[in-house]
């Protein structure tokens, strides 16, 4: 059986491999994460066929940022479709578009506040003001929630941060760089296993490569369900 707080990430290179994977899945998931490497290659089509056709739901990590009008616009044309989470920069203007372009209906916007490939030095690249980058996290993510946002995205270490923040009661944590105990750690470096994420505050993590990249992606995402059922 699958659990819902669980979303497997599809990085893999097309939707044809996507949905075999799925395939594979089976009912051990029922979530599934589409990025921006299968959206310009066909991922909309994909999401549709997953929620159509398999019952699965699906989180779109589009990452928007333009001007309110275009964010409001792209948010009302992503909402005829039945999709569950879609990701927004957490600047209050771009949540507070995206969230009159969701109106009247379901899907919930999460808004990303610092992405977390980006350390002190690229802040400053970016002109973005001084501080430390756990502290900007924290006032972005309230900021967002003020702003309307359904949830934000956060890793395991600054979850606990945000869900101690008033503004997030109610409001949804998603928490990528998560690793089972054991598993490679890829390119994340500040990681939570499936167990301590969720007792951190997440209300869903993703996971990719420790599923698709796994000799048997079943028994791995069957794993982390498992876990999850012990908490
Ligand atoms: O393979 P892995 O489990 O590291 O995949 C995590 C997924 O979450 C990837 O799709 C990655 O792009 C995404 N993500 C992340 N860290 C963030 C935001 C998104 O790892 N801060």
């Amino acid at each position: 059986m699958s659990d819902d707080r669980l979303i497997v990430a599809l990085d893999v290179p097309n939707a044809l491999q996507a949905l075999k994977l799925t395939d594979q899945l089976g009912d051990a998931v029922s979530f599934y994460k589409i990025g921006l490497g299968m959206l310009t290659g066909g991922g909309l089509a994909l999401a549709n066929e997953l929620i159509a056709e398999h019952g699965k739901r699906i989180f779109l990590d589009m990452k928007l940022f333009d001007i309110g009008a275009t964010v409001e616009a792209a948010v009302r044309g992503l909402a005829q479709f039945d999709l569950d989470f879609l990701t927004v920069h957490g600047d209050p203007h771009v949540v507070r578009a995206a969230k009159e372009g969701a109106a009247g209906k379901d899907l919930k916007i999460l808004a990303v506040t610092i992405l977390t490939s980006l350390d002190r030095g690229d802040l400053d690249d970016g002109l973005i003001r001084a501080g430390d980058v756990a502290d900007l996290v924290v006032e972005r993510a309230g900021r967002a929630f003020a702003a309307g946002a359904d949830g934000v995205i956060a890793s395991p270490q600054e979850a606990a941060l945000i869900r101690a923040l008033p503004e997030a009661e109610g409001r949804l944590i998603v928490t990528p760089g998560v690793r089972p105990a054991g598993a490679a750690l890829g390119d994340q470096k500040r990681v939570a296993t499936p167990a301590s994420a969720i007792a951190a505050g997440a209300d869903h993590i993703v996971v990719g490569r420790p599923v698709w990249q796994a000799a048997d992606p079943r028994a791995a995402a069957q794993a982390i369900v498992d876990e999850l059922a012990l908490i």
